[in-house]
């Protein structure tokens, strides 16, 4: 979604905000601009329709001189994509420069009522909106742009992240946000503003973390300075970020998305070192232990997500219901917020989300923490705004995910929900201790395992060369393979364009065995479980109807084998960490569809990696 950079200091503004821009190409996007303050306190905006490439182009030869500027990658919501919507926008008199992540939900009426005072607007946007505002506020009232964005952003309904520059303030830039993060880094005589941290790590790893309805002033050579929309003074805290740089490069491979996927051995190691003591026979997870009370009350558990995550959710659910006993609804955010759900006090809510930003689980937790339930956050970005809103959580660990399809968040969201549901177990005495070693056991060579699948990525790359024709695809499985499968199919959509769904396996004969015949590959995942057999039953209905059959199974199966097209073999594990398994190569299989397809597979078209708009 939309991304924001911004430098003041010493330094030429151009080449920091465009490779900032870069940095945040993985967020999704389809313009991109930039406005710079010149020494001679000319403000120029330079935009266009396209890649920030297409940016850096466009500004050859032109006056990119400056040491402050503002710069906006924009994923479109009110208006095309075109070079008129892209941000910055000009203020009427092209005094003030403005760039914006979010929606301003009243802007029409904000809009007829400039306009009849005599505002002309070059876009359609919801953002050139604000920046008229903001001078008619100034120079009507004749107050400092300080005080005219916080009059401005007090009319506001909606959510935000905004930078502004002034011509005639040329020593500094000023920040808001509400409901849209914004970081400040800060250096040495010079600032950085970022809509994520991704743009700042190549400067400092010293932020700040603007607030909600906050204001920041950030001058050129003294510390940014914090105002409250009711222009209360506060004082930011210093936070040291822990990203590295390499966590943001491809190295050698040739998209992050196949470098996340090979990460994951690591990425699940990190997410359950200090959690995982295999020496012990222990599992602890702090955020359960510190609330542990809480826990073994809950009435009732409501998973919160969107996406990929919600499909951890599913997982989730299983995993709760089997070894807590305590009754699991999933809900996609998006609907849990419209649909006045009924939310006991002593419900516990279950915010699942990679980037912790997302629109709609934000206000999903609002609704529940006003109707007084406890929130635990599952969130891979330490600071963001869901662990910063939630009562207790757990980070996954990952490290950054770049890759549009989340591939490494995903697998240690459902580590996260495999660790809560044997912890909160053991508490509550609902495992038995024989099943509890084994699982953590099991546990323990679930990284290895993986390793053994990704070896076989040549294999799978093959394999996919027999699927390019499909323009559709149907997954199947059954109980903790269901969710996977529908997880399966989201990552070929949104990666290669392809028609997928996910079903369980025995709803087939209740309508989609109708679209069954010899062009439609099924991808069924049959591994070792308590629905094997059936699991048997429903292959053979495809087979019957000629539908060409990708199974995934264990390396001891040796019936579905005799019957599907094609087969995977993956590790024996325990069957509630099998979805760590088998989602490995339907990974793969996506991506490498997605590459012989000619796809952008890290940026697919009109995705965003963060969706800070509902
Ligand atoms: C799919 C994907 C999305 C996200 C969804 C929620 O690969 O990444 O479906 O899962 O947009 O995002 P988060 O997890 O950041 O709340």
């Amino acid at each position: 979604m939309c991304g924001i950079v911004g430098y003041i200091g010493r330094q030429n503004a151009f080449p920091i905000l465009t490779k900032g821009l870069h940095r945040l190409e993985y967020r999704g996007y389809d313009s991109a601009g930039v406005a710079l303050l010149n020494q001679e306190n000319e403000l120029n905006i330079y935009k266009v329709k396209g890649r920030v490439s297409d940016l850096e182009l466009f500004c050859e030869g032109k006056d990119i001189s400056g040491h402050a500027g503002i710069a906006h990658t924009r994923w479109a919501t009110h208006g095309e994509p075109n070079q008129a919507n892209a941000h910055p926008h000009y203020s009427q008199s092209e005094s003030l420069a403005l760039i914006h992540n979010g929606i301003i939900e009243n802007y029409t009426v904000l809009k007829t009522g400039l306009m009849q005072k005599g505002y002309t607007f070059q876009s359609e946007t919801d953002t050139e909106v604000l920046v008229q505002l903001i001078e008619y506020i100034k120079t009507g009232n004749n107050v400092d742009i300080i005080t005219a964005v916080r009059l401005a952003l007090k009319q506001v309904v909606g959510a935000y992240a905004i930078a502004i520059i002034e011509r005639q303030n040329p020593e500094f830039i000023i920040v808001a946000r509400k409901s849209s993060p914004l970081v400040v880094g800060i250096g040495k005589d010079e600032f950085f503003i970022a809509s994520d941290a991704s743009p700042i790590i190549d400067h400092t790893d010293k932020v700040i973390y603007l607030e909600d309805e906050e204001i920041a002033v950030i001058h050129r050579d003294k510390a940014p300075q914090v105002l409250s929309l009711a222009n209360v003074e506060k004082t930011p805290q210093t936070i040291q970020l822990e990203v590295s740089l390499s966590e943001l490069e491809k190295g050698e491979y040739p998209h992050f998305m196949l470098k996340e996927i090979f990460e994951q051995p690591q990425t699940l190691r990190d997410c359950m070192r200090g959690r995982v003591n295999i020496d012990c026979n222990n599992l602890t997870l702090s955020g359960i232990i510190d609330h542990k009370e809480r826990f073994l009350k809950a009435r009732r558990i409501i998973i919160l997500a969107c996406g990929t995550s919600w499909h951890a959710g599913l997982i989730g659910e299983y995993l709760l219901e089997e070894f807590c006993r305590i009754p699991v609804e999933v809900e996609y955010s998006s609907e849990f917020r419209y649909r006045n759900p009924v939310i006991y006090p002593d419900d516990i809510v279950i915010a699942i989300s990679q980037s912790g930003e997302t629109a709609d689980t934000l206000a999903a937790i609002e609704l529940a923490k006003k109707a007084g339930a406890f929130v635990y956050g599952i969130c891979n970005v330490v600071g963001s705004s869901i662990p910063r809103n939630t009562n207790s959580g757990s980070y996954t660990h990952v490290g950054v995910e770049i890759g549009v399809a989340s591939t490494k968040a995903f697998t240690a969201q459902v580590l996260v929900l495999i660790m809560m549901a044997i912890n909160i177990g053991k508490e509550k005495n609902t495992i038995p201790n024989e099943q509890y070693e084994h699982i953590l056991s099991e546990l323990n060579q679930i990284p290895e395992k993986i390793e053994a699948i990704l070896e076989q990525n040549i294999i799978i790359e093959d394999l996919s060369k027999t699927f390019t024709y499909a323009h559709n695809f149907i997954y199947m499985g059954r109980g903790y393979s269901y969710p996977i499968a529908m997880e399966g199919a989201l990552k070929l959509k949104e990666i290669s364009y392809i028609h997928a769904e996910g079903y369980p396996a025995a709803e087939m004969k209740h309508g989609p065995i109708a679209l069954i015949d010899q062009d439609m590959p099924v991808i069924v995942i049959a591994t070792h479980d308590g629905t094997y057999e059936k699991m048997i039953s429903n292959i053979q209905e495809i087979k019957a109807r000629n539908g060409r059959i990708l199974a995934i199974v264990n390396q001891s199966d040796n019936k579905v084998k005799n019957i599907a097209d094609y087969v995977i073999e993956i590790p024996n594990t325990a069957e509630c960490l099998s979805p760590l398994l088998s989602i490995i190569p339907l990974q793969l299989l996506s991506y490498h569809i997605a590459v012989k397809k000619g796809r952008d597979v890290d940026m697919p078209r009109n995705l965003a990696k963060s969706v800070t708009v509902e």
